[in-house]
């Protein structure tokens, strides 16, 4: 009889240590965190970008968040609500992302010869999220604590100023570089990690992801800069006027 076994005879219980299932439910929640994210960055570009269309439309999606079709005027209470819930989830997913970095110098190190060596696509897909992430930490944060302040400043002048007179403009480009390839990358990891749209040949079908992750970034960065690009010429016509806010046509034409 082996030793362990005597062991366990005596105390009536197994010595194997049991495996903890909190890492497993620690990544699971970082994926779920990291999925609503994506999903809520797809959408967040689509409302940003409807200056795109025009002041007036962007003034009345901004208005819809506002509630506006409730409260006369609207409120900014159920937009400070909603970026306090994504500010929320964008720490937890940060501090579950913690986990998973290099935590010394000699660690990354370790890693980029592997890489290097190994010469990996998915080794440096990993590398470029962590390095996104990383910067994230600091530009999201930057720029989600200012939004959680300013709730009701939000709008076609009030936006353009904010990215042109306020100079929030480099480090729109910055967190916008930043987010596309984390988003992207980290949904082609969470496609592969789960097996989702996994056809009968799964070589084939990274392939194909990997040509959707690249076609998502592009798309997203295109929408993204000529967005950045409409709200620097709005501010920069409209800085003699700084903080005047916007009127819609309608209302303009109402009045005269
Ligand atoms: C509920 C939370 C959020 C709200 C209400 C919000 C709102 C806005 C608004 C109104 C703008 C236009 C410029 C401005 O007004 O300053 C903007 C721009 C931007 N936001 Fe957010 N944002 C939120 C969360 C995030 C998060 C989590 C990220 C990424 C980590 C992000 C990344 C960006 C980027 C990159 C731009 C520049 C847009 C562009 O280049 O097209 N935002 N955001």
């Amino acid at each position: 009889m082996s030793k362990e076994k005597i062991v366990e005879s005596l105390l009536g219980q197994t010595t194997q240590k049991k495996k903890s299932r909190i890492p497993a439910r620690l990544d699971f929640l970082q994926s779920a965190t990291g999925l609503f994210l994506a999903i809520f960055m797809i959408f967040h570009m689509l409302f940003v970008s409807t200056i795109l269309i025009s002041k007036d439309f962007m003034f009345s999606v901004t208005k819809a968040f506002e509630l506006s079709f409730l409260f006369e005027g609207g409120s900014s209470i159920p937009v400070f609500i909603t970026i306090l819930v994504v500010f929320i989830i964008f720490i937890f997913h940060a501090f579950l992302a913690l986990r998973k970095f290099p935590i010394s110098y000699r660690e990354v190190l370790r890693l980029k010869t592997h890489s290097d060596l190994m010469n990996h696509g998915d080794t440096k897909l990993w590398i470029i999220q962590v390095g996104t992430g990383f910067a994230l930490f600091f530009l999201g944060s930057v720029h989600l604590y200012i939004m959680l302040t300013n709730p009701g400043n939000i709008g076609p002048y009030a936006s353009s100023d904010r990215v042109y007179s306020d100079m929030m403009w480099p480090l729109y480009i910055m967190l916008l570089a930043a987010v596309e390839f984390h988003g992207a990358i980290g949904l082609y990891r969470l496609s592969v990690k789960w097996g989702w749209f996994e056809g009968d040949d799964p070589k084939k079908s990274r392939k194909r992801l990997k040509k959707a992750k690249w076609i998502l970034s592009a798309v997203m960065l295109t929408l993204g800069v000529a967005t950045l690009l409409a709200y620097m010429k709005i501010g920069a016509e409209h800085q003699a006027n700084y903080g005047e806010r916007y009127i819609p046509q309608i209302e303009v034409q109402n009045a005269n």
